[in-house]
């Protein structure tokens, strides 16, 4: 980001806990004198305290009803954060609540790394609520279908799953589009292998109530519990955290308050396709070809200090172009030995495709990750290149004085929410064969060559006809997705975001009409990960701190920064964090 940045200085840590404390011993003072008080801080349902973490934040459980509609349930916890407002209480603007995407990033841990940088947005006047959707993180129930994140990885290891597609040289011929099918044969057993799984360890039942239509209900009762009955929700949510705040908004309308989304999938695609028709996959990929253009050229100006990727002869971004595709064109032939006891095995080219497809998703992980995959393309050592493909283990995490232990299974928990959300296919519906898939495939490979079978495994999210959850549970939300909000949405896309495109953002800004208003940036990267202009920074101010809905439809912020690969670095750790965190890795 640059420099002459509107945003208001950091709050000092701790201060926002020591001011709550104070605050809720003088109401509990004034609920003494007057007897009148709703309920006193130690009736309230979350128990608040400083997080281990980082005591800036304040940490606690909420019990809330398994199914809202069927006391017999019982009842789930879920795990929240609050980062509290640092204004005086008299100027204090309600809450937030937040989705960091996926579904999967839990929102418990993405929150110590990412609602300081939302208070840099939105001000000071807002506590930020985070919180761990139920199957996720330190929420209960779990998804936790393989005892342990050791076993789900091996699991996967050497599979399609982990690798992800290799595409052939030709693979609208015979012959490569055999390839294909033969991989994704693989991946259906794995579907069916994990998905049985899931249901004798976790149980449909468990299963069905993981939804992003359970997820709002859950955020009703939050807000309920924090601000009252009829508080209006405001919502911050990037990537998938887009559908929740779609969900949100035509779900209740009539508690809609100020719903910024930033990387947008389309709630009705995402609730009414089958993922297995690649339509949602095919909106979503419209830019990732220009992002990774626009990456090449930056890596190209940037030098090879800054992006090791290039060398010194390279004459244009073509020629680092060139030297990547051909690697993966070698690695597609044969696949690559790796001969370190820190990872050995090899290295494929689904491996690199799909590491080159995150890679394009956070800038702030260039400086490590073009180091990486520089080392495996001009200089032939695979080793961290495929432990980070494989995601190998780091350090063993210390143990947790709660004993919390980290089943590795995320990618699991947007299979629960996904599933959750999804048609079931109907009883006289056929499911889609491996062949069937792969022609869709094709079709996406037609008008996107380099990333069209990429996505398709890499983020886990189709096979939801084994998946045990789907269609299990409360009924689940499917639209209409254009209800009248009293306050506008406020949607933002990034001109190179390789999976939430402009296209995107703009299907739901048509379906929602004057309820929603459309910010376009000059900026890289995917949703929140991507630098923020000021120019659509203070857009989302005005609409959070003072109430400002832009007046046009559409606002367009044009680029601010020379190089993306210039001063990214101090958001290198706090993404490359959230990217082990959604990744399943530790
Ligand atoms: C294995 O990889 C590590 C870096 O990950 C490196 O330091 C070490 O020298 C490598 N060992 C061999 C035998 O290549
Ligand atoms: C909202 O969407 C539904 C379903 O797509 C459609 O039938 C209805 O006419 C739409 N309403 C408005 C006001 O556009
Ligand atoms: C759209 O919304 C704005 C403010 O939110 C309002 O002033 C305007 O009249 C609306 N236009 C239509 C066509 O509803």
């Amino acid at each position: 980001m640059n420099t002459k940045s509107p945003f208001a200085p950091p709050a000092r840590k701790a201060r926002g806990y020591k001011k709550v404390k104070v605050l809720s011993l003088v109401l509990l003072a004034l609920c003494w004198a007057y007897w009148r008080c709703p309920s006193s801080p130690s009736q309230s349902p979350i128990a608040w305290s400083p997080c281990r973490e980082d005591a800036s934040f304040l940490c606690g459980y909420l019990e809330v009803p398994t199914d809202y509609k069927d006391p017999s349930a019982g009842t789930s916890k879920l795990a929240l954060t609050k980062y509290p407002a640092t204004c005086p209480e008299s100027e204090n603007l309600g809450i937030i609540i937040t989705n960091y995407g996926g579904p999967g990033v839990p929102g418990r841990d993405a929150s110590f790394g990412e609602a300081p940088n939302i208070r840099k947005l939105v001000g000071n006047r807002h506590d930020i609520i985070s919180f761990d959707q139920r199957g996720l993180g330190h929420s209960l129930p779990k998804v936790n279908c393989f005892g342990t994140a050791a076993n789900y990885q091996r699991f996967k290891a050497n599979t399609v799953f982990e690798t992800t597609f290799s595409v052939p040289e030709d693979p609208f011929s015979p012959e490569g589009r055999a390839v294909l099918v033969e991989q994704q044969k693989e991946a259906l057993a794995l579907e069916d292998a994990q998905g049985a799984l899931c249901g004798s360890t976790m149980g449909a039942e468990a299963l069905g109530y993981m939804s992003t239509t359970t997820t709002i209900y859950d955020m009703e009762e939050i807000s309920r519990v924090l601000v009252g009955e009829d508080a209006l929700i405001n919502f911050y949510g990037g990537s998938y955290g887009t559908v929740v705040g779609a969900y949100l908004g035509n779900m209740l309308p009539h508690k809609a308050g100020k719903i910024y989304i930033d990387g947008v999938a389309p709630g009705d695609i995402w609730s009414n396709e089958h993922y297995e028709s690649q339509a949602l996959l095919r909106l979503l990929l419209t830019d990732s070809e220009k992002t990774y253009q626009l990456f090449l050229t930056e890596c190209f100006n940037a030098g090879s200090t800054l992006c090791p990727l290039r060398i010194q002869e390279d004459k244009s971004a073509q020629d680092i172009e060139l030297r990547i595709d051909n690697f993966v064109s070698k690695l597609q032939a044969q696949p690559m030995r790796v001969a370190n006891v820190t990872s050995p095995g090899y290295l494929t080219s689904g491996g690199v495709l799909s590491t080159m497809f995150l890679v394009l998703q956070m800038p702030g992980t260039w400086a490590r990750l073009t180091d990486m995959l520089a080392s495996a393309i001009n200089h032939g050592d695979g080793t961290e290149l495929r432990k980070f493909v494989t995601r190998a283990p780091g350090d063993p995490a210390p143990p947790d004085p709660e004993g919390y232990v980290e089943t590795g299974q995320g990618e699991l928990l947007r299979l629960a929410i996904s599933c959750g959300d999804a048609p079931p296919y109907r009883a006289d519906e056929k499911w889609p064969t491996a062949e069937d898939i792969v022609d869709d495939i094709l079709i996406s490979l037609k008008t996107y060559p380099r990333f069209g079978a990429t996505v398709h495994l890499m983020e886990q999210h189709g096979g939801c006809q084994f998946w045990p959850g789907t269609g299990v549970g409360p009924k689940r939300f499917t639209g209409p997705f254009n209800k009248t909000l009293a306050t506008p949405t406020l949607i933002m896309a990034n001109t190179h975001d390789p999976i939430t495109p402009y296209a995107a953002a703009k299907y739901m800004h048509n379906t929602m009409g004057n309820s929603s208003r459309l910010v376009l940036q000059g900026t890289i990267g995917h949703s929140y990960l991507a630098p923020m202009t000021d120019c659509g920074a203070e857009i989302i101010r005005q609409y959070f701190a003072e109430g400002v809905i832009p007046e046009k439809p559409e606002t367009f912020c044009p680029r601010e920064v020379d190089n993306f690969f210039v001063d990214q670095e101090k958001q290198e750790a706090v993404h490359f964090k959230l990217l082990n965190q959604v990744m399943g890795g530790q």
